[in-house]
């Protein structure tokens, strides 16, 4: 089995440094390859063809986090390989869950592969920019199946997310979903507006289960989640598609006001490997132990972002010394 390595900008060097860590002792290749700023730098580009082939041979690919100041406002940024990536691969379901260890247990389903995201963009004669948010039926259809078999396994309850009293692609978001629905009649629907969904997840996010949503709007309400549940140092992610290999990534950027610190909370991109492991290796009890030991190092050994004073490796020993005490 191969796990294909992309540490990236900022801080993903120094969080995959800890996910390497984790990974070492099991029976998986680990292979590192180039992506993003650091990719630019050195090829020209963010997703070298070497890089994406490796990705696409692999069984999983494990990403640091991608881009860097200097890039902004240049013609060729580091994010444009991570969309590119994401789209070649078909990793349309992104799944993004958010829990505080008490009332609030919620999983973000994103759609990552459509929307504004990979619509028509540009400029025309007389000045206008635009970027266009696309959606066809096929690709709500299978991330609205996506969320229906997540919610039948947790406690059978989906919101859809959307703009419908604006947008034409929200109403057919709606529509998709209302018929995806009604082959899973266990499931209790919801719609609700994204600019409410954001008041509500800062105001009780305990009321949410599942949440279905489209590319923009899950990537701003996943940050909102994560920050009403401890923090993006926390918030993990796993991109999986109908077969190939997952894209397993926090939610979290290259941070590059602390990159280079050694303080960066390895938490998110550890839970991203325990997703790994679950979603592409069906490794549940290791991804279990995991999540367990990673738990005991923000009790004993918690990162700044946390209240504390360990910086990575420290926090980082104590969940390779708790997984110790596992076994
Ligand atoms: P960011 O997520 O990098 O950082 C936001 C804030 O959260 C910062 O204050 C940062 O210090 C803090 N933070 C993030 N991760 C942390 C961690 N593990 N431990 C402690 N604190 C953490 O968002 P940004 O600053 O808006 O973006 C920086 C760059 O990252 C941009 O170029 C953006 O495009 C890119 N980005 C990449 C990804 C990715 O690679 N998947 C995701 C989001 C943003
Ligand atoms: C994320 C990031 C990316 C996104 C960027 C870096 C392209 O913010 O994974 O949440 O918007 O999807
Ligand atoms: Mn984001």
């Amino acid at each position: 089995m191969k796990v294909v390595c992309l540490p990236g900008d900022g801080i993903g060097p120094e969080v995959m440094e800890a996910a390497m860590r984790v990974l070492e002792p099991l029976p998986l290749e680990l292979e590192t390859q180039p992506f993003g700023g650091e990719a630019i730098a050195k090829f020209g580009t963010p997703l070298p063809a070497a890089t994406l082939e490796a990705c696409k041979q692999a069984d999983a690919v494990l990403l640091g986090a991608i881009g860097l100041p200097k890039y902004d406002g240049a013609a060729l940024r580091p994010e444009q390989g991570l969309i590119e990536l994401r789209g070649e691969l078909d990793v349309y379901a992104n799944l993004r869950p958010s829990s505080d260890g008490d009332k609030v247990d919620l999983l973000i389903v994103r759609e990552l592969v459509g929307g504004i995201y990979y619509g028509r963009r540009g400029r025309t004669e007389d000045g206008v920019v635009f970027d266009t948010c696309e959606y066809t039926e096929p690709q709500i259809e299978r991330i609205a199946r996506r969320g229906f078999e997540l919610a039948r396994k947790r406690s059978k309850r989906l919101t859809c997310v959307d703009k419908a009293n604006v947008l034409a692609t929200s109403r057919l978001w709606r529509q998709v979903v209302e018929r995806v629905g009604s082959d899973y009649s266990d499931v209790e629907v919801q719609y609700m507006l994204v600019d409410n969904a954001a008041m509500q997840i800062a105001r009780a996010a305990e009321q949410f289960d599942v949440i279905v949503t489209e590319n923009m709007f899950g990537d701003i309400l996943s940050d909102l989640a994560a920050a009403v549940t401890g923090g993006l140092g926390l918030a993990a992610s796993a991109s999986l598609a109908d077969g190939g290999p997952g894209l397993f990534e926090p939610v979290h950027g290259s941070a590059p006001d602390i990159a280079g610190k050694g303080i960066a909370n390895p938490t998110a991109m550890l839970r991203s490997v325990a997703m790994m492991l679950e979603h592409a290796f069906g490794e549940e009890t290791a991804a279990r132990e995991l999540e367990h030991a990673v738990e005991a190092a923000i009790h004993e050994a918690p990162t700044t972002d946390l209240g504390g004073t360990a910086g990575t490796r420290e926090f980082t020993d104590k969940v390779v010394e708790a997984l110790g005490r596992e076994d």
